[in-house]
């Protein structure tokens, strides 16, 4: 990893950055690129434009690290509230959500990984009552055992329950084995998150290994993967791979961000390929910011231009 994007990540965790970096002048072009707005009528407009180009949507209320139970319901509340629009406007057939437990109570002391796993149970409910579904979002490696431990619980009772895995982290070639199961919705991506060498690798070229060992045993499997990249290289072999497994275009999904690649996006939706954009909206936005910031070292010249210029 660049010291670089060792900083950046690290400052994504900043309480200070965060309130310098949210109230710089320059920082609302970089955030609009990447968020789709702070409300949820500017995420229901976002949804409906890319379900009208074929494209299917995941929507991430931003916002992380909750140390307060009252936000972490709230959260939850908008989340229920989320579903419900979603289901009035007829979108419920083509976007589900996607949390982070962090975000609905998982660090909220020795009760959190209780509490996430109600509010995310109750966020289940209300997606399969609308007919949609639910994934769940990676964060540090800290949280991996505990994420998966409330994903296996819950999917008791929401066997379509999705789950991301982070190629970056040695244990996850074993994870994808564990997981590769019918009706298992598996979100492979390399892992945003600043680790240490003992448990993820840190060179681009042994991440990308890391990833193709992945996404063969998912693409093997019986479960149901979604490649989440935008890495041309591997879009390429992950394709080749499920021709390889024989595995139908409705098997396994194509997955980008919003703001990255779009042409990309439209490009293998209209080759017929199922492709969800990840959308994220809200006000809490600056840690998924510098994470998006720190993929891509061209962007670090808008960000410092958006301190200075304070
Ligand atoms: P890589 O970073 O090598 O990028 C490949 C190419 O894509 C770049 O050369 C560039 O062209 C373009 N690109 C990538 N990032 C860009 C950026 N920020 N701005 C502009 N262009 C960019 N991580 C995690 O730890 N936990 C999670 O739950 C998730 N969830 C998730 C969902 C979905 C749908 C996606 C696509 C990704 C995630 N991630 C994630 C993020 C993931 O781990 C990873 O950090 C990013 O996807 C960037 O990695 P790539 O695979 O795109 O490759």
């Amino acid at each position: 990893m660049t010291v670089v994007r060792e900083a950046l990540l690290k400052l994504s965790r900043s309480g200070a950055m965060k309130s310098t970096i949210t109230r710089a002048p320059l920082t609302r072009d970089v955030v609009n690129r990447y968020v789709a707005g702070e409300t949820t009528d500017d995420v229901l407009r976002i949804t409906r434009t890319l379900a009208d180009a074929n494209l299917s949507i995941t929507i991430d209320r931003l916002g992380e690290d909750t140390t307060k139970v009252e936000q972490a319901a709230e959260t939850t509340r908008a989340y229920l509230e989320l579903l419900r629009l979603l289901d009035d406007a007829g979108l419920a057939d083509i976007a589900e959500v996607s949390i982070k437990l962090s975000a609905v109570g998982q660090f909220l002391g020795r009760d959190g990984e209780r509490i996430a796993t109600e509010h995310a149970r109750s966020i289940c409910e209300a997606a399969g009552a609308v007919g949609t579904t639910v994934t769940i979002d990676m964060e540090d490696h800290t949280t991996t055992d505990s994420t998966l431990s409330v994903v296996r619980a819950l999917r008791a009772d929401f066997p379509w329950l999705g789950t991301v895995l982070q190629a970056y982290l040695h244990r996850s070639e074993a994870d994808c084995r564990d997981l590769a199961y019918q009706g298992s919705r598996i979100r492979l991506c390399k892992g945003a998150y600043a680790e240490p060498e003992s448990v993820a690798y840190a060179e681009p070229a042994e991440i990308d290994k890391a990833y193709v060992r992945c996404l063969r045993i998912l693409m093997a499997g019986d479960g149901y993967p979604m490649v989440a990249t935008h890495d041309p290289r591997l879009v390429e072999i992950a394709l080749t791979l499920a021709d390889r497994q024989h595995r139908s275009k409705d098997s396994f999904e194509l997955q980008m961000l919003y703001g990255i690649r779009p042409a990309e996006q439209a490009r293998l939706a209209a080759l017929g390929r199922r492709m969800r954009v990840y959308v994220p909206y809200g006000t809490d936005w600056y840690g998924y910011l510098v994470r998006r910031l720190a993929e891509k070292p061209a962007n670090l010249r808008f960000f410092a231009r958006s301190l200075v210029s304070r």
